[in-house]
Protein backbone atom coordinates (compact mmCIF):
# COMPACT_ATOMS: atom_id res chain seq x y z
CA UNK A 1 0.00 0.00 0.00
CA UNK A 2 1.11 3.72 -0.55
CA UNK A 3 2.59 5.41 2.39
CA UNK A 4 0.13 8.25 3.01
CA UNK A 5 1.48 11.79 1.86
CA UNK A 6 3.11 14.01 4.19
CA UNK A 7 1.51 17.37 4.66
CA UNK A 8 3.54 18.92 2.18
CA UNK A 9 2.59 16.74 -0.33
CA UNK A 10 -1.11 16.95 0.22
CA UNK A 11 -0.47 20.96 0.25
CA UNK A 12 1.76 21.29 -2.87
CA UNK A 13 -0.86 19.00 -4.79
CA UNK A 14 -3.74 21.05 -4.01
CA UNK A 15 -1.96 24.17 -5.13
CA UNK A 16 -1.79 23.25 -8.23
CA UNK A 17 -5.10 21.21 -8.47
CA UNK A 18 -6.58 24.44 -7.26
CA UNK A 19 -4.86 26.67 -9.20
CA UNK A 20 -2.92 28.61 -6.00
CA UNK A 21 0.57 27.70 -6.97
CA UNK A 22 2.08 26.24 -10.75
CA UNK A 23 5.72 25.50 -10.78
CA UNK A 24 7.38 27.76 -13.07
CA UNK A 25 8.33 26.99 -16.64
CA UNK A 26 6.23 23.41 -16.10
CA UNK A 27 5.59 22.70 -19.91
CA UNK A 28 9.61 22.64 -20.17
CA UNK A 29 9.97 20.22 -17.18
CA UNK A 30 9.81 23.18 -14.14
CA UNK A 31 12.96 25.72 -13.37
CA UNK A 32 15.25 25.41 -10.63
CA UNK A 33 12.59 25.80 -7.57
CA UNK A 34 10.55 28.77 -8.95
CA UNK A 35 6.89 28.94 -8.90
CA UNK A 36 3.69 30.76 -10.31
CA UNK A 37 0.92 32.31 -8.64
CA UNK A 38 -2.16 31.03 -10.05
CA UNK A 39 -5.53 32.88 -9.26
CA UNK A 40 -6.18 31.94 -6.10
CA UNK A 41 -2.84 32.07 -5.12
CA UNK A 42 -2.38 35.50 -6.04
CA UNK A 43 -5.29 36.66 -4.31
CA UNK A 44 -3.94 34.71 -1.36
CA UNK A 45 -0.81 36.57 -1.71
CA UNK A 46 -2.53 40.12 -2.58
CA UNK A 47 -4.40 40.17 0.24
CA UNK A 48 -1.48 39.16 2.95
CA UNK A 49 0.51 42.02 1.73
CA UNK A 50 -2.63 44.18 1.88
CA UNK A 51 -3.28 43.42 5.36
CA UNK A 52 0.56 43.95 5.70
CA UNK A 53 0.38 47.51 4.16
CA UNK A 54 -3.10 48.55 5.88
CA UNK A 55 -1.92 47.37 9.44
CA UNK A 56 2.21 48.67 9.25
CA UNK A 57 2.10 51.19 6.82
CA UNK A 58 -1.42 53.32 5.71
CA UNK A 59 -3.15 52.58 9.07
CA UNK A 60 -0.46 54.26 10.92
CA UNK A 61 0.48 58.17 11.34
CA UNK A 62 3.99 57.17 11.95
CA UNK A 63 5.18 55.38 9.04
CA UNK A 64 4.82 56.25 4.68
CA UNK A 65 5.15 53.99 1.58
CA UNK A 66 8.14 53.28 -0.92
CA UNK A 67 8.32 51.19 -4.12
CA UNK A 68 11.82 51.67 -5.10
CA UNK A 69 13.73 49.98 -8.01
CA UNK A 70 14.95 46.40 -8.26
CA UNK A 71 17.94 47.77 -9.93
CA UNK A 72 20.35 50.36 -8.18
CA UNK A 73 23.87 51.84 -8.86
CA UNK A 74 26.54 49.19 -8.07
CA UNK A 75 28.01 51.40 -5.44
CA UNK A 76 24.86 50.74 -3.25
CA UNK A 77 25.70 47.22 -2.69
CA UNK A 78 29.49 48.15 -2.44
CA UNK A 79 28.41 50.33 0.41
CA UNK A 80 25.58 48.35 2.04
CA UNK A 81 28.22 45.36 2.52
CA UNK A 82 26.40 43.56 0.35
CA UNK A 83 29.49 42.83 -2.10
CA UNK A 84 31.80 41.72 0.62
CA UNK A 85 29.75 40.32 3.42
CA UNK A 86 26.52 38.46 1.79
CA UNK A 87 28.01 35.30 1.76
CA UNK A 88 26.69 31.68 3.07
CA UNK A 89 29.17 28.84 3.41
CA UNK A 90 29.74 26.80 0.77
CA UNK A 91 30.47 22.94 0.82
CA UNK A 92 31.34 20.09 -2.06
CA UNK A 93 31.78 17.06 -1.30
CA UNK A 94 34.77 14.77 -2.96
CA UNK A 95 32.12 11.45 -2.84
CA UNK A 96 28.82 12.50 -4.02
CA UNK A 97 30.01 16.04 -5.87
CA UNK A 98 26.62 17.55 -4.33
CA UNK A 99 26.84 21.01 -3.02
CA UNK A 100 25.64 22.29 0.11
CA UNK A 101 25.01 25.12 2.11
CA UNK A 102 27.28 23.84 5.61
CA UNK A 103 24.70 25.40 7.94
CA UNK A 104 21.71 23.59 6.71
CA UNK A 105 22.88 20.43 6.18
CA UNK A 106 19.92 19.34 7.39
CA UNK A 107 18.12 20.79 4.73
CA UNK A 108 19.71 19.18 1.97
CA UNK A 109 19.67 15.63 -0.02
CA UNK A 110 23.13 13.61 -0.54
CA UNK A 111 22.86 12.89 -4.55
CA UNK A 112 24.26 9.39 -3.47
CA UNK A 113 21.50 8.52 -1.06
CA UNK A 114 18.35 6.86 -2.49
CA UNK A 115 16.00 7.60 0.35
CA UNK A 116 16.29 11.57 -0.75
CA UNK A 117 16.00 11.95 3.19
CA UNK A 118 17.49 15.57 3.59
CA UNK A 119 20.21 15.58 6.04
CA UNK A 120 21.73 12.65 5.66
CA UNK A 121 25.21 12.95 4.58
CA UNK A 122 27.24 10.06 6.45
CA UNK A 123 29.27 8.82 3.51
CA UNK A 124 30.07 12.30 2.88
CA UNK A 125 33.79 13.83 2.50
CA UNK A 126 32.98 17.54 2.95
CA UNK A 127 34.95 20.34 1.66
CA UNK A 128 36.19 23.04 3.78
CA UNK A 129 33.70 26.01 3.42
CA UNK A 130 34.11 28.86 1.47
CA UNK A 131 32.14 32.15 1.36
CA UNK A 132 29.76 32.03 -1.45
CA UNK A 133 27.91 35.61 -2.18
CA UNK A 134 24.79 34.98 -3.03
CA UNK A 135 23.64 37.95 -5.17
CA UNK A 136 22.91 37.55 -8.84
CA UNK A 137 25.28 39.50 -10.86
CA UNK A 138 23.33 41.23 -14.12
CA UNK A 139 24.71 43.72 -16.83
CA UNK A 140 22.75 47.12 -17.47
CA UNK A 141 23.03 47.89 -21.00
CA UNK A 142 24.66 46.74 -24.40
CA UNK A 143 28.54 46.63 -23.42
CA UNK A 144 29.58 43.53 -21.06
CA UNK A 145 32.07 45.78 -18.97
CA UNK A 146 32.31 46.26 -15.64
CA UNK A 147 30.91 49.93 -15.87
CA UNK A 148 27.36 48.27 -16.39
CA UNK A 149 27.55 45.11 -13.84
CA UNK A 150 25.21 45.52 -10.72
CA UNK A 151 22.74 43.28 -8.92
CA UNK A 152 19.12 41.96 -8.74
CA UNK A 153 18.63 43.26 -5.24
CA UNK A 154 18.74 40.92 -2.14
CA UNK A 155 16.55 43.14 0.12
CA UNK A 156 14.13 46.19 -0.38
CA UNK A 157 16.21 47.98 2.03
CA UNK A 158 18.29 49.26 0.58
CA UNK A 159 15.75 51.49 -1.74
CA UNK A 160 14.60 52.75 1.55
CA UNK A 161 18.15 54.29 3.03
CA UNK A 162 18.97 55.74 -0.42
CA UNK A 163 15.41 57.22 -0.59
CA UNK A 164 16.02 58.24 3.16
CA UNK A 165 16.50 62.10 2.77
CA UNK A 166 13.97 62.50 -0.20
CA UNK A 167 11.38 60.65 2.13
CA UNK A 168 12.31 62.60 4.73
CA UNK A 169 12.24 66.12 3.25
CA UNK A 170 8.81 65.74 1.30
CA UNK A 171 6.98 63.96 3.79
CA UNK A 172 8.47 66.36 6.96
CA UNK A 173 8.78 63.16 8.96
CA UNK A 174 9.72 63.56 12.38
CA UNK A 175 11.71 60.78 14.57
CA UNK A 176 10.22 58.37 15.27
CA UNK A 177 9.25 56.93 11.82
CA UNK A 178 9.28 54.54 9.57
CA UNK A 179 9.10 53.70 5.41
CA UNK A 180 7.75 50.35 4.42
CA UNK A 181 8.21 48.79 1.08
CA UNK A 182 6.99 45.22 -0.85
CA UNK A 183 8.80 43.95 -3.69
CA UNK A 184 10.38 41.03 -4.85
CA UNK A 185 14.07 40.25 -3.80
CA UNK A 186 16.76 37.80 -5.45
CA UNK A 187 19.01 35.36 -3.83
CA UNK A 188 21.40 33.33 -5.52
CA UNK A 189 20.37 30.58 -2.83
CA UNK A 190 22.89 27.21 -2.05
CA UNK A 191 20.01 25.41 -1.01
CA UNK A 192 15.96 25.62 -1.82
CA UNK A 193 13.31 24.04 -1.88
CA UNK A 194 10.33 23.12 0.83
CA UNK A 195 8.10 24.16 -2.07
CA UNK A 196 7.87 28.25 -1.59
CA UNK A 197 9.76 28.25 1.72
CA UNK A 198 13.54 28.96 0.34
CA UNK A 199 13.63 30.13 -3.49
CA UNK A 200 15.82 32.30 -5.22
CA UNK A 201 13.21 35.04 -6.55
CA UNK A 202 11.06 35.86 -3.33
CA UNK A 203 9.16 38.80 -2.69
CA UNK A 204 9.65 40.79 0.80
CA UNK A 205 7.28 42.70 3.09
CA UNK A 206 10.00 45.31 5.05
CA UNK A 207 10.07 48.25 6.62
CA UNK A 208 12.55 50.85 8.10
CA UNK A 209 11.56 52.44 11.57
CA UNK A 210 13.69 55.00 11.97
CA UNK A 211 14.18 56.30 15.44
CA UNK A 212 16.78 58.00 18.43
CA UNK A 213 19.56 55.41 19.15
CA UNK A 214 18.67 55.49 22.74
CA UNK A 215 15.56 54.09 21.80
CA UNK A 216 16.92 51.37 19.59
CA UNK A 217 16.51 48.41 21.98
CA UNK A 218 12.97 49.41 23.21
CA UNK A 219 11.76 49.76 19.59
CA UNK A 220 13.16 45.76 18.82
CA UNK A 221 11.16 45.17 21.47
CA UNK A 222 8.11 47.18 20.40
CA UNK A 223 7.95 45.58 16.83
CA UNK A 224 9.49 41.90 17.95
CA UNK A 225 5.49 42.21 19.75
CA UNK A 226 4.01 44.26 17.24
CA UNK A 227 4.79 41.50 14.55
CA UNK A 228 4.01 38.40 16.65
CA UNK A 229 0.64 39.73 17.58
CA UNK A 230 -0.34 40.54 13.86
CA UNK A 231 0.01 37.10 12.66
CA UNK A 232 -2.18 35.84 16.04
CA UNK A 233 -4.70 38.26 14.56
CA UNK A 234 -5.07 36.61 11.59
CA UNK A 235 -5.63 33.54 12.98
CA UNK A 236 -1.95 32.11 12.90
CA UNK A 237 -2.01 29.44 15.67
CA UNK A 238 -0.43 30.97 18.40
CA UNK A 239 1.52 27.29 19.63
CA UNK A 240 3.37 27.08 16.12
CA UNK A 241 4.86 30.56 16.65
CA UNK A 242 7.45 31.24 18.88
CA UNK A 243 10.11 34.32 19.36
CA UNK A 244 13.97 33.39 19.04
CA UNK A 245 17.10 35.83 19.71
CA UNK A 246 20.04 35.59 17.13
CA UNK A 247 22.91 33.77 18.34
CA UNK A 248 26.30 36.44 17.78
CA UNK A 249 27.79 34.01 15.27
CA UNK A 250 23.94 34.36 13.44
CA UNK A 251 23.97 38.10 13.20
CA UNK A 252 23.78 39.58 9.21
CA UNK A 253 26.68 41.77 8.49
CA UNK A 254 24.34 44.81 9.20
CA UNK A 255 22.82 43.61 12.56
CA UNK A 256 23.86 44.71 16.48
CA UNK A 257 20.57 42.07 17.74
CA UNK A 258 17.77 40.40 15.84
CA UNK A 259 15.03 37.97 16.92
CA UNK A 260 13.37 35.79 14.11
CA UNK A 261 9.36 35.02 14.43
CA UNK A 262 9.78 31.34 14.17
CA UNK A 263 6.47 28.89 13.13
CA UNK A 264 6.54 24.87 13.60
CA UNK A 265 6.84 23.98 9.81
CA UNK A 266 6.27 20.11 9.40
CA UNK A 267 10.11 19.60 9.26
CA UNK A 268 10.56 21.99 12.33
CA UNK A 269 10.71 25.17 13.57
CA UNK A 270 12.15 27.57 11.45
CA UNK A 271 12.26 31.53 10.43
CA UNK A 272 9.03 33.31 9.16
CA UNK A 273 10.31 36.79 10.17
CA UNK A 274 13.27 38.71 11.13
CA UNK A 275 13.11 41.77 13.27
CA UNK A 276 17.08 43.12 13.18
CA UNK A 277 17.90 45.87 14.97
CA UNK A 278 20.31 47.74 12.51
CA UNK A 279 21.68 50.44 14.38
CA UNK A 280 23.03 53.61 12.09
CA UNK A 281 25.04 51.09 10.30
CA UNK A 282 23.30 51.62 6.74
CA UNK A 283 23.12 54.86 7.03
CA UNK A 284 26.07 56.23 8.19
CA UNK A 285 28.13 53.74 5.72
CA UNK A 286 25.69 55.50 2.76
CA UNK A 287 26.50 58.87 3.99
CA UNK A 288 30.67 58.41 4.03
CA UNK A 289 30.30 57.10 0.75
CA UNK A 290 28.21 60.19 -0.69
CA UNK A 291 28.92 62.68 1.37
CA UNK A 292 25.77 63.80 1.90
CA UNK A 293 23.93 64.58 5.28
CA UNK A 294 21.66 61.21 5.95
CA UNK A 295 20.31 62.79 9.30
CA UNK A 296 17.50 64.48 10.96
CA UNK A 297 17.46 67.93 12.77
CA UNK A 298 15.65 67.91 16.10
CA UNK A 299 14.05 71.22 15.22
CA UNK A 300 13.71 72.09 19.44
CA UNK A 301 17.20 71.42 20.37
CA UNK A 302 18.56 71.91 16.46
CA UNK A 303 21.19 69.23 17.17
CA UNK A 304 21.65 66.46 13.95
CA UNK A 305 20.85 63.02 14.47
CA UNK A 306 21.71 59.84 12.80
CA UNK A 307 18.86 57.66 13.42
CA UNK A 308 18.96 54.07 14.53
CA UNK A 309 16.64 51.84 12.63
CA UNK A 310 14.88 48.88 13.61
CA UNK A 311 13.34 46.42 10.37
CA UNK A 312 11.08 43.95 10.39
CA UNK A 313 11.11 42.31 7.56
CA UNK A 314 8.85 39.46 6.68
CA UNK A 315 8.67 37.03 3.67
CA UNK A 316 5.59 37.60 1.33
CA UNK A 317 5.58 34.20 -0.27
CA UNK A 318 6.80 33.03 3.16
CA UNK A 319 4.04 33.90 4.86
CA UNK A 320 1.57 32.65 1.88
CA UNK A 321 3.26 28.68 2.74
CA UNK A 322 2.39 29.53 6.37
CA UNK A 323 -0.96 30.83 5.90
CA UNK A 324 -1.83 27.70 4.14
CA UNK A 325 0.19 25.48 6.04
CA UNK A 326 -1.35 26.50 9.37
CA UNK A 327 -5.35 26.86 7.49
CA UNK A 328 -4.56 23.03 6.17
CA UNK A 329 -7.10 20.59 8.18
CA UNK A 330 -8.48 17.18 7.40
CA UNK A 331 -11.69 16.27 9.22
CA UNK A 332 -14.94 13.57 8.86
CA UNK A 333 -18.11 15.09 8.02
CA UNK A 334 -20.98 12.88 7.60
CA UNK A 335 -18.47 9.91 6.73
CA UNK A 336 -16.72 11.48 4.37
CA UNK A 337 -13.65 13.40 4.44
CA UNK A 338 -13.50 17.31 4.57
CA UNK A 339 -10.66 19.28 3.33
CA UNK A 340 -11.08 23.15 5.03
CA UNK A 341 -8.53 25.32 4.34
CA UNK A 342 -9.66 27.92 7.89
CA UNK A 343 -7.70 31.17 6.17
CA UNK A 344 -9.24 34.04 7.69
CA UNK A 345 -11.93 36.02 5.79
CA UNK A 346 -9.60 39.27 5.08
CA UNK A 347 -7.00 36.40 3.58
CA UNK A 348 -8.72 33.98 1.59
CA UNK A 349 -8.76 34.58 -1.57
CA UNK A 350 -12.86 34.67 -2.30
CA UNK A 351 -14.89 35.75 0.31
CA UNK A 352 -18.33 34.22 -1.02
CA UNK A 353 -19.56 31.93 -3.45
CA UNK A 354 -23.08 32.05 -4.51
CA UNK A 355 -25.16 28.60 -5.99
CA UNK A 356 -28.36 28.54 -7.44
CA UNK A 357 -30.05 25.34 -5.83
CA UNK A 358 -31.42 24.47 -9.37
CA UNK A 359 -29.92 25.57 -12.77
CA UNK A 360 -33.82 26.25 -13.22
CA UNK A 361 -36.64 28.10 -12.13
CA UNK A 362 -34.86 32.23 -12.14
CA UNK A 363 -32.55 30.61 -9.68
CA UNK A 364 -29.01 31.07 -11.32
CA UNK A 365 -30.35 35.12 -12.50
CA UNK A 366 -30.93 35.72 -8.79
CA UNK A 367 -27.48 33.98 -7.77
CA UNK A 368 -25.71 36.30 -10.54
CA UNK A 369 -27.45 39.14 -9.38
CA UNK A 370 -26.41 38.37 -5.85
CA UNK A 371 -22.75 38.19 -7.55
CA UNK A 372 -22.98 41.73 -9.11
CA UNK A 373 -24.61 43.08 -5.79
CA UNK A 374 -21.36 41.89 -3.49
CA UNK A 375 -18.28 41.77 -6.44
CA UNK A 376 -17.74 45.58 -5.58
CA UNK A 377 -17.17 44.85 -1.97
CA UNK A 378 -14.99 41.79 -1.65
CA UNK A 379 -14.29 38.60 -3.81
CA UNK A 380 -17.14 36.25 -5.44
CA UNK A 381 -17.46 32.98 -6.90
CA UNK A 382 -20.55 31.64 -9.01
CA UNK A 383 -21.09 28.07 -9.06
CA UNK A 384 -24.12 26.02 -10.29
CA UNK A 385 -22.21 22.36 -11.20
CA UNK A 386 -23.10 19.69 -9.28
CA UNK A 387 -24.39 18.66 -5.96
CA UNK A 388 -24.80 21.45 -3.40
CA UNK A 389 -22.58 18.89 -0.43
CA UNK A 390 -19.60 18.88 -3.68
CA UNK A 391 -19.86 22.78 -4.38
CA UNK A 392 -19.60 23.41 -0.04
CA UNK A 393 -16.68 20.80 -0.46
CA UNK A 394 -14.92 22.97 -3.13
CA UNK A 395 -15.27 25.77 -1.34
CA UNK A 396 -13.74 24.71 1.41
CA UNK A 397 -10.73 23.11 0.08
CA UNK A 398 -9.96 26.89 -1.16
CA UNK A 399 -11.41 28.56 1.99
CA UNK A 400 -14.45 30.51 1.31
CA UNK A 401 -15.55 31.65 4.30
CA UNK A 402 -18.88 32.07 3.31
CA UNK A 403 -21.22 30.14 0.36
CA UNK A 404 -24.58 31.54 -0.09
CA UNK A 405 -27.91 29.62 -2.04
CA UNK A 406 -30.63 31.13 -3.61
CA UNK A 407 -33.57 27.96 -3.24
CA UNK A 408 -37.03 27.96 -4.11
CA UNK A 409 -37.34 30.69 -0.90
CA UNK A 410 -35.53 33.11 -2.39
CA UNK A 411 -37.80 33.35 -4.83
CA UNK A 412 -40.76 34.16 -2.20
CA UNK A 413 -39.42 36.44 -0.08
CA UNK A 414 -35.85 37.53 -1.12
CA UNK A 415 -33.58 35.40 1.61
CA UNK A 416 -30.66 33.23 1.15
CA UNK A 417 -28.91 30.72 3.27
CA UNK A 418 -25.67 31.62 4.32
CA UNK A 419 -23.35 28.58 5.10
CA UNK A 420 -19.92 29.33 7.38
CA UNK A 421 -17.07 27.22 6.38
CA UNK A 422 -15.43 26.13 10.04
CA UNK A 423 -18.81 25.78 11.69
CA UNK A 424 -20.97 24.75 8.62
CA UNK A 425 -23.93 26.82 10.66
CA UNK A 426 -26.75 27.66 7.79
CA UNK A 427 -28.83 31.06 8.76
CA UNK A 428 -31.14 33.10 6.54
CA UNK A 429 -30.48 36.53 5.63
CA UNK A 430 -32.28 38.59 3.51
CA UNK A 431 -30.69 39.69 0.32
CA UNK A 432 -30.18 43.47 0.72
CA UNK A 433 -28.64 42.70 4.49
CA UNK A 434 -26.10 40.25 2.85
CA UNK A 435 -23.46 43.01 2.19
CA UNK A 436 -23.25 44.05 5.89
CA UNK A 437 -23.89 40.67 7.04
CA UNK A 438 -20.23 39.43 5.76
CA UNK A 439 -18.42 42.55 6.27
CA UNK A 440 -19.20 42.62 9.80
CA UNK A 441 -18.13 38.88 9.97
CA UNK A 442 -14.33 39.66 7.82
N1 LIG B 1 16.34 43.23 5.03
C1 LIG B 1 16.44 42.17 5.99
C2 LIG B 1 16.27 40.87 5.40
O1 LIG B 1 16.18 40.72 4.20
P1 LIG B 1 16.22 38.33 6.04
O2 LIG B 1 16.06 37.68 7.39
O3 LIG B 1 17.39 37.93 5.21
O4 LIG B 1 16.20 39.87 6.31
C3 LIG B 1 13.66 38.47 5.71
O5 LIG B 1 14.91 38.07 5.20
C4 LIG B 1 12.63 37.41 5.47
O6 LIG B 1 12.56 37.12 4.09
C5 LIG B 1 12.88 36.06 6.13
O7 LIG B 1 12.43 36.05 7.47
C6 LIG B 1 12.07 35.12 5.26
O8 LIG B 1 10.70 35.18 5.64
C7 LIG B 1 12.20 35.76 3.89
N2 LIG B 1 13.22 35.11 3.06
C8 LIG B 1 14.56 35.25 3.15
N3 LIG B 1 15.18 34.53 2.20
C9 LIG B 1 14.21 33.90 1.50
C10 LIG B 1 14.20 33.00 0.39
N4 LIG B 1 15.32 32.62 -0.19
N5 LIG B 1 13.00 32.56 -0.06
C11 LIG B 1 11.85 32.96 0.50
N6 LIG B 1 11.79 33.81 1.54
C12 LIG B 1 12.95 34.28 2.05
Amino acid sequence: MAPEPTLMEKLVSLCKRRGFIFQASEIYGGFESTWDYGPLGVELKRRIADAWWRDVVTGREDVVGLDSAILQAPQVWETSGHVAGFNDPLVDCKTCKGRFRQDKLDQSECPRKPSKHPGEHTDCELTEPRKFNMMFKTQVGPVEDSAATTYLRPETAQGIFTNFLNVLNTMRMKLPFGIGQIGKAFRNEIVTGNFIFRTREFELMEMEYFCRPEQGEEMLAYWVQERHDWYLKYGIKPEKMRRRAHEPDELAHYAKSCFDIEYEFPWGWDELEGIAYRTDYDLTKHAQATGKKLAWQDPDTKEWITPHVVEPAAGLTRNVLVFLLDAYAEEEVGGEKRVVLRLHPRIAPITLAVFPLVKKEGMPDVAREIIRLCLPHFPCFYDQAGAIGRRYRRQDEIGTPFCATVDGQTLEDRTITVRERDSMEQVRVPIDELISYIVERT
